[in-house]
This record gives structure tokens, C-alpha cells and sequence, in this order.
């Protein structure tokens, strides 16, 4: 287990996160359980102010998709960062957390107009386009509000990030964002400079996610400078520049990601370099990081279930989860690491494939885990949990998406409660023709 910060076993030989005893945690809340682990959050989020107080104008923005529920959103205000949203839902959730409306980003490929009435309503400081579909509607509601939404670009530079095919958002098949390469991406900023409802601000692009190399980043640094050199040239000014997120986290040992706030400074230092070189007004900077700031933050309890041993051919132990707590294995075989929270000191002695509960062969969470002789009963903890698990969690089966606790110097509380069956069932309806008197 690679040392995290306020992971650690303590002295009953349990594993211990932000001062909480994880098999206490398990027995007072139950399982599976997201915990996530405040101070982590909170490092993190001053690392990357830290590094961009370094830059004259620039402003941190937490990705929403990463984990989104009101209470981060009222950690990552407090470290003085904005968000970033994506939907409707992510935007009510983000204003309830007490998110000021004008540190917040609305993307999306395929906005609504509901959504984009309730951006422009909200006030949030900038709507990302990303269609010609939505500029016109955009402008439509706008101009109807008596508004004038200021608004970035996406605009795709085409980096090939190496990652998983589909994690990558930029190669040029992508579906986000406008093609620098075949002039697209300068068609639409034209459009929309000459709109009376929208105020042209800036550009955005996102490389991917899960990068661990700086290059990709200052890659995206040199062409997007090119770009708004290019569009100086025409007499169009770009004054913000966001560069999305993107930044790797360890999930396992296999994993070596720098520290985060590296990303930023390297951003930070080529984007100096390059406005200089390129006699460019500097830009303002947004950086939208998500995994970063809570994936190594999260881990995921269970309880250990059924144990099965098919002879000399694979040992599977069930655990209480599965792909509708975290669906990152069926969808991108993601690797995670697990360990005996209950037993931290006792040396890995097989190798076991942590299975879901879910009616799905594909349902696992971690495939050849190292650990020691697993019982039913037992606590398991599967670690950075923290970003799209508890966000990209779903019902599969009825299943309840499991509770989120936040811990923080041996304090504990929900951020997000339990749900109950009768909860799940709360929206079901009747339809009058199957009603029986
Ligand atoms: N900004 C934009 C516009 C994005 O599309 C994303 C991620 C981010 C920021 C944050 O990226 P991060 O810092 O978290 O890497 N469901 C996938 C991840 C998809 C990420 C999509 N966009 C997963 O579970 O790995």
C-alpha cells in the first residue's frame, strides 16, 4: 500500500483514514460505505493554490463529475476554488452546497435548454459551448433574460493523451469540442463574437483524464497559445484559458503520478514562457482538476460474504458491492487496489479476485488481489474510491447506491445518507390499468 497521508494501520492492526478506525467505521454505519477523507481534500486543494498564486490571474475549479453532493462542494468554496458542473442537477446541487454562482463552469456536449435557462438564470460565470446547436439557443435565452452570458469555447487541439481510449476527450474523433486543426474551432468564435446575447471570454479544452506525464499538458499549453495568437492577429482577445483537468492519481502500485500541484506548475510555467515567446496578453487561467482533488481521498468499505474456491482454477471472494458502487472494472477494467482493513498487519498469502454482488459476470472490483486468508465477515477496503465511484454509481438491481461519510480527525458524519428500500421505491408509480381496488 503506498503511503497516503491519513491512511494508516493503527495500533489494533486496523486500517485507519482521517483518524477513524475503518472496522469502527463499518460497524457503526454499515456496509459498503464511501469514506472520504476531509484533510486529504483540503491539502490538495491548497497545493494547487499555492502553486497558482504563482500566475497573475488564475482560479482552480473542482470537477463536479469527480464526486458531486452539497457538502464538497462547501469544502472546496472554503479552499477558495470554484466548480465546475455539467448538468442541471450538478449545477442545483453546486448552488444548495453554497458554490457562488459566479466561480462555476457550465459544460457539456449536448446542453438542454431547461439547463442552459438555469445557467443563464443562476448567473454562473461562464457557459462552455460546445455545439453551433447551442450558441443560437444560448443566445435566444440570453438576450431574452435582457443578458449578455459571457462564454468560453471548447475547442478541440488534438492531443492524443496516453490513456484509456476512452477516458481520451481530445483526438480528433472525439465528440467534444471544435476542431483547431480544420478551422472550425475559428468559424465559431467569429459566430459568436458577432452575437449581441453572448460575450466571447475564452477557450476550453481537456486533454483526457488519468494523464501521469506533464507533456501532454504542456503540449496543450504550446497549441492553445498558438491559437489565441493566431486569433489576436484577427483582432479577437481571449482573456481566460482553461486547460481542464486531467491529472493522475495512484490506484495501485503500478501507478506513479507526480504530485498534483506539479501538473499546475508545469502549466503554469510553460503558459508564462509561452505568452512571453509569443507576445500574448496573458490570459486569466481556470484548471479544472477532479480526480485529483478526491479520488486518493475515498475508499470503499465492505463485508466479506461468500467465499468460493473453484479447485486449482480461481478463488472468488464476494464482497457486499459491486458494480453499482463502482462500476470502473466493468466498464474500463480499471485496477484497484484491496486490502484486510480488519487485518492490515497479517501478510498477503493468496491471490483472490474481489467480486460484486451485482447479476453480472463482468461485476468485479479488483481481479488477482493480494491478501491475506479473507473470512466471511471481514472488512475489505478498496482504496482510492474517491472520484466517479459514489458519482457514476447506479441502482443495477435495486441495489442501494451506498452511503458517503467524511471523517477528519477522528470525527465522522454523512455527507451523503443511506437510502432505504422504501426510498428507492419513492418515484415508482402505478400506471391507473394495473391498479387493483
Ligand atoms: N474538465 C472537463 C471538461 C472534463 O471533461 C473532465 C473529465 C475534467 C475536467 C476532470 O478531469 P479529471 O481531473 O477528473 O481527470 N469516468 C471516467 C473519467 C471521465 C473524465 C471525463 N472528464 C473515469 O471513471 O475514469
Amino acid at each position: 500500500m503506498k503511503s497516503r497521508d491519513t491512511l494508516k494501520i493503527n495500533d489494533k492492526g486496523h486500517l485507519e483514514i482521517g483518524g477513524c478506525d475503518a472496522v469502527e467505521l463499518a460497524r457503526e454505519y454499515g456496509t459498503p460505505l464511501y469514506v472520504m477523507d476531509e484533510a486529504y481534500i483540503r491539502k490538495v486543494c491548497r497545493a494547487f493554490r499555492t502553486v497558482i498564486a504563482g500566475y497573475p490571474d488564475a482560479r482552480i475549479c473542482f470537477a463536479s463529475k469527480a464526486f458531486s453532493c452539497k457538502a464538497i462542494y462547501r469544502i472546496v468554496e472554503e479552499e477558495g476554488l470554484g466548480a465546475d458542473v455539467v448538468s442541471g442537477c450538478e449545477l442545483y446541487t453546486a448552488l444548495e452546497g453554497g458554490m457562488s454562482a459566479d466561480r462555476i463552469y457550465f459544460h457539456g456536449n449536448n446542453k438542454s435548454r431547461r439547463e442552459l435557462e438555469e445557467a443563464v438564470a443562476a448567473g454562473v460565470h461562464a457557459v462552455v459551448l460546445d455545439s453551433f446547436y447551442e450558441i443560437g439557443l444560448l443566445n435566444e435565452i440570453a438576450a431574452a433574460a435582457g443578458k449578455k452570458q459571457r462564454v468560453l469555447v471548447r475547442v478541440n487541439p488534438g492531443i492524443d493523451a496516453h490513456t484509456h481510449h476512452f477516458i481520451q476527450t481530445t483526438r480528433v474523433d472525439s465528440k467534444f469540442g471544435f476542431s483547431v486543426a480544420d478551422g472550425t474551432a475559428a468559424e465559431v468564435i467569429r459566430t459568436v463574437s458577432g452575437l449581441s446575447g453572448l460575450d466571447f471570454a475564452g477557450l476550453h479544452c481537456h486533454i483526457g483524464s488519468q494523464i501521469f506525464e506533464l507533456k501532454p499538458f504542456e503540449l496543450a499549453v504550446e497549441k492553445m497559445t498558438d491559437f489565441i495568437a493566431r486569433l489576436a492577429a484577427e483582432g479577437i482577445t481571449v482573456r481566460e484559458l482553461n486547460l481542464g483537468g486531467g491529472y493522475g492519481v495512484t490506484y495501485t502500485d503500478e501507478d506513479k503520478p507526480l504530485e498534483p500541484q506539479r501538473y499546475v506548475e508545469a502549466i503554469v510555467a510553460r503558459l508564462k514562457e509561452c505568452v512571453r515567446g509569443k507576445s500574448i496578453a496573458a490570459p486569466t487561467l481556470v484548471l479544472e482538476p477532479g480526480r485529483s482533488i478526491v479520488g486518493e481521498a475515498g475508499v470503499t468499505l465492505y463485508t466479506v460474504g461468500a467465499v468460493k474456491d473453484i479447485k486449482n482454477v480461481k478463488k472468488y471472494i464476494s464482497v457486499d458491492g459491486g458494480m453499482f458502487d463502482n462500476p470502473r472494472y466493468a466498464l474500463y477494467q480499471a485496477k484497484y487496489e484491496a486490502v484486510a482493513a480488519s487485518r492490515m498487519n497479517d501478510k498477503p498469502v493468496c491471490t483472490v479476485t474481489v467480486a460484486g454482488k451485482c447479476c453480472e459476470s463482468g461485476d468485479m472490483l479488483v481481479v488477482d488481489a493480494k491478501l491475506p486468508e479473507m473470512n466471511s465477515g471481514d472488512i475489505l477496503a478498496v482504496l482510492t474510491t474517491g472520484a466517479y465511484n459514489y458519482s457514476m454509481a447506479s441502482h443495477y438491481n435495486r441495489n442501494a447506491v451506498p452511503p458517503v461519510v467524511l471523517v477528519n480527525g477522528g470525527r465522522s458524519a454523512y455527507m451523503v445518507r443511506p437510502e432505504s428500500y422504501e426510498k428507492i421505491c419513492e418515484l415508482d408509480d402505478c400506471p391507473p390499468w394495473l391498479r387493483r381496488a
